[in-house]
Parts: structure tokens; C-alpha cells; sequence
């Protein structure tokens, strides 16, 4: 008989919590270098309804780059497979910051994923408002998809990227004269600093990746995104999701999952599961250490890979 999936939570979370090597939690964002490391959760929605949870699964933590599967799926609804005039849809193979590809692709980023890729989701996700217009669509859409209305951006988080954020400045000014920014720099990258510091727990998290689980459907009823649209969001956080390492974590866990360096990372698995997991200290790659190990443990015991 198949072990129920509180056990094999259970085993993951004592599994975790015996962890030495933790990784590095993220210091580049100064306030997010403030975080526990030895902070474990790991929280599952099933497409039966049912939300399991272990370990820190009801302490907040900031989403960082997981939020830029929720403002690329508010982007394709706003001007739909335009949006792949401006970003590719391939892996970048370079670190989530790095800018080296921009020259050589005439300001066209690689993915959604990679920080190039997400500030021009914003500037798409601006539409010539102002940034807090943008915003609050967002934070509205999480707490939608959530259900849960206490979901909120950690202003000290905003204010602590917005004060050292110099690469994303370079990337969005370098795409501005390519004209692939069309906002002010300072607007767009207002949106997506936001964006990244909206914080959430594993619990909130997991209920807001459902619609990907269900084929677009929120399960409320309404429709979130087409059945298509779900499953090419899914292809994309597969191939592109962990950045450099996507391969590998495709290898090791073999389901779609976006990375956060706050430690998180939400996975699909598509009819089956909307995971999220937590843990601060992060990989060489920038993606949380423990997570991914959770993770592949979890694909391990439930056969979730999608392979
Ligand atoms: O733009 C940044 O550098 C951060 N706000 C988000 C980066 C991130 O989460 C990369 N993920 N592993």
C-alpha cells in the first residue's frame, strides 16, 4: 500500500530538519539576509480539495522570482502571444541576473523567468499606469487565487531591493535603449521590486498555484487562464524555472517548479498537486537548497515526476 501523503510530509520534514549543509540564505537584497535559516515548510494542494501542510508552513517568507509566474500569466492576459515578440521562450543557461545574452539578442530576453524577462512582464504589466495601479492588480490576483485577503507586500523588503537593486537598473535601462522597456525605468522596476516582496506562506502559495494544476481553473469555478495557456506556463517554469539549473532540477525532481531567492519554490503537478515549499538557505544556483531536496524526495515517494 502506498504511504499517505501526511507520512510522507512527515518523514520530509523530519528529513529536513537533520539537514546540515542548509545553504546560503540571500544577502544581495539586504533585508532578506535577516531570515532564520533553519526555516523548513512545505505545504501540498491537491486537486481533491485537500491542503496538507508541515513544518513552517504558516510563516510568511518573500516570494521573490515565484511571483513572476503570477504577473506572466496577468501579462499574457493582457496582450496574449504578442508577448513573445519581446521575451524568447527558451533557458538561458546564465544566472538569473545576468545581462551577457541582452547585447548579443538586441535586448530581447531569453524567458519570462530570468530578471531580464520579468521586467519586461512589468512593463507589460504597467500598460501606462502607474506602478501602483499595477500592483494592486497583482496583489489582488494573489489573494484571489489564494483566497485569502491577507496576503501583502513587505514594504521593507521594496524599499531594501529598490536601495541596492543596481543590476536590475542595468538590465531595464539597457532594454529601455533597445526599446523593449517603454515605461520609466523607475516605474517598471517599482512594479516588479513590489512584485518580488510580496510575501506569503507555503499554505497561501500552494492554494495560489492551483490553477495550474487544474487546467486554468480556479476551483471556485471561474477560469483563470485556458487549458493551453496552463499547460505552456507549466512547459516554461519546466525548462526555464530554476534558471541555470533547470536541467538539474529537472533531472532530480522532474515536475515544473519557479524559484524564489527567498527560499521558496512552487511545483506543478498537473492534475495531481500544487506544492510549495520553503526553505531560506539557497544553492550556488540561487534556488533553496532544502526545497529542492523536499522536493525530489516527495517526486521520489508519490512517482509525481512527469516523466
Ligand atoms: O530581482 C531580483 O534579483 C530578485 N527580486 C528576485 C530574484 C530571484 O528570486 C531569483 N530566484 N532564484
Amino acid at each position: 500500500m502506498k504511504p499517505a501523503l501526511s507520512t510522507i510530509i512527515a518523514d520530509i520534514v523530519a528529513q529536513m530538519g537533520e539537514a546540515t549543509d542548509r545553504g546560503k540564505v540571500a544577502d544581495y537584497i539586504p533585508e532578506l539576509a535577516k531570515v532564520d535559516p533553519a526555516r523548513f515548510a512545505i505545504a501540498i494542494a491537491t486537486a481533491d480539495g485537500d491542503l496538507l501542510m508541515g513544518g513552517d508552513a504558516d510563516i510568511g517568507f518573500s516570494i521573490q522570482s515565484v511571483s513572476k509566474v503570477f504577473a506572466l500569466t496577468l501579462a499574457l492576459g493582457k496582450v496574449g502571444d504578442q508577448l513573445w515578440d519581446r521575451v524568447g521562450r527558451e533557458p538561458s543557461g546564465n544566472a538569473f541576473n545576468s545581462i551577457v545574452q541582452l547585447e548579443r539578442e538586441q535586448g530581447i530576453p531569453r524567458n519570462p523567468f530570468i530578471n531580464a524577462g520579468a521586467i519586461v512582464v512589468s512593463d507589460v504589466n504597467l500598460g501606462g499606469h502607474q506602478p501602483r495601479v499595477a500592483i494592486g492588480e497583482m496583489l489582488r490576483f494573489m489573494r484571489y487565487l489564494s483566497g485569502d485577503d491577507s496576503v501583502a507586500i513587505n514594504e521593507d523588503v521594496a524599499a531594501s531591493e529598490t536601495a541596492t537593486g543596481f543590476r536590475n537598473m542595468a538590465l531595464a535601462n539597457y532594454m529601455r535603449a533597445f526599446g523593449n522597456v517603454r515605461h520609466p525605468v523607475d516605474l517598471v522596476l517599482g512594479t516588479y521590486f513590489h512584485q518580488c516582496a510580496i510575501e506569503m506562506n507555503c499554505c497561501q502559495l500552494a492554494l495560489a498555484g492551483r490553477y495550474l494544476m487544474l487546467d486554468g481553473r480556479h476551483p471556485d469555478g471561474g477560469r483563470v487562464v485556458s487549458p493551453s495557456r496552463a499547460r505552456r506556463i507549466n512547459a516554461l517554469m519546466l525548462t526555464c524555472g530554476h534558471y541555470d539549473a533547470s536541467g538539474d532540477f529537472a533531472f532530480r525532481v522532474g515536475i515544473p517548479g519557479k524559484s524564489g531567492v527567498g527560499g521558496g519554490i512552487l511545483a506543478i503537478v498537473p492534475g495531481r498537486a500544487s506544492i510549495a515549499v520553503w526553505s531560506p538557505g539557497l544553492n550556488d544556483s540561487g534556488n533553496s537548497c532544502l526545497g529542492t531536496q523536499a522536493l525530489e524526495l516527495l517526486a521520489r515517494r508519490t512517482g509525481w515526476s512527469v516523466f
